[in-house]
């Protein structure tokens, strides 16, 4: 039964490849529903100041391949506070809206979550590169994030190998490790730093130091940027073995690009399934994909979870790294 008429899409917070493509999948799913569906520009910033336009189906058309994201994204502090949630709310009324889809990270399904508790009902679609949300095993744009790191280490290699260095490459992902311990074993680097392991620079050191007696030509080693920056962890290998190092810092590079098909596919499934909540009147849901199935969990209880990673697979790391 379809109980909501008109809805808002919006993308928050850092953007990722595949945004556009989830974008496009909440518009087509509603329309394709009857449903009237608004774009709210500049994430909760633009919910604020009511930059809110309604998009039809050509408003989505070519957009599936393009990275970033056409209803554009900020952070906002504003929004943290009951009084910019509450203009927000004022806004989607006044544009008669009934629903809202929040596609982004963290700090996105904590505004997703305010709104819901104000009474007004969001549903999240985790978007962020640094796949670090609850509740799901893959966020979008993860997948290609992880494709542009390990295209940049195969690169990096190439003149590691060719000069015997020492190679440090910082990636992102916040307080999470996803990004350096997938492309770090994908990529086939000798040390993976993250924060959900500690680490022991004399053990790093000893490996080094044995690599480089034996022949080994050069070593990669990809830094979590929640563990410490590239610079930084430098200078440590300088001091412990006196080596010489390169840092590459691959930064904002890694949240550019056109999206791998996995990430528009899962963006597009997840896009979808946050309308099909919405019309089942469903609010307050996050999305997400466990075992490639679709699952929805209550956006209020999600963020209270931590997320994990799979440390078989940093054990696997450094099994296969000796
Ligand atoms: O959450 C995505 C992310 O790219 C993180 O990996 C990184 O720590 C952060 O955003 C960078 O934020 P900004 O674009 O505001 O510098």
């Amino acid at each position: 039964m379809i109980i909501v008429k008109k809805i808002g899409v919006l993308t928050s917070g850092g953007d990722s490849p595949g945004m556009n493509a989830a974008v496009r999948a909440v518009v087509r799913k509603a329309i394709y529903h009857n449903i009237e569906v608004y774009g709210v520009y500049g994430g909760y910033s633009g919910l604020m100041s009511g930059n809110i336009k309604k998009l039809d189906l050509g408003s989505v058309g070519d957009i599936i391949h393009r990275g970033g994201t056409i209803l554009q994204s900020a952070r906002s502090e504003e929004f943290k506070t009951k009084e910019g949630q509450q203009k927000g709310i004022d806004e989607m009324n006044k544009h008669g809206l009934e629903g809202l889809v929040v596609i982004g990270g963290d700090g996105s399904f904590r505004g997703a979550k305010a709104l819901t508790e104000q009474g007004f009902p969001c549903v999240g679609v985790p978007g962020t590169i640094d796949n670090d949300i609850p509740g799901t095993q893959y966020t979008i744009g993860f997948d290609t994030a992880l494709n542009t790191v390990i295209d940049a280490i195969d690169k990096i290699r190439d003149t590691a190998t060719s000069h015997e260095r020492t190679f440090i490459i910082e990636v992102m992902g916040r307080d999470a490790g996803d990004i350096a311990l997938c492309a770090g074993l994908a990529g086939g680097a000798e040390t993976i730093l993250i924060p959900e392991a500690g680490y022991n620079m004399d053990e790093i050191a000893e490996r080094l130091k044995k690599g480089h007696e034996r022949g080994k030509k050069h070593s990669i080693i990809v830094v979590a940027e929640g563990v410490c920056s590239g610079v930084e962890f430098a200078k440590q290998i300088k001091d412990s073995t006196n080596f010489d190092t390169r840092v590459s810092v691959l930064g904002h590079m890694q949240r550019g690009g056109s999206p791998t098909a996995f990430d528009r596919v899962l963006a597009s499934r997840l896009g979808a399934y946050a309308v099909e909540l919405i019309l089942e009147g469903k609010g307050g849901r996050a999305v997400g994909i466990q075992n490639n199935k679709l699952v929805d969990h209550d956006i209020i209880e999600i963020l209270d979870r931590e997320h994990t990673l799979d440390l078989d697979l940093y054990k696997l790391s450094k099994e296969l790294s000796i």
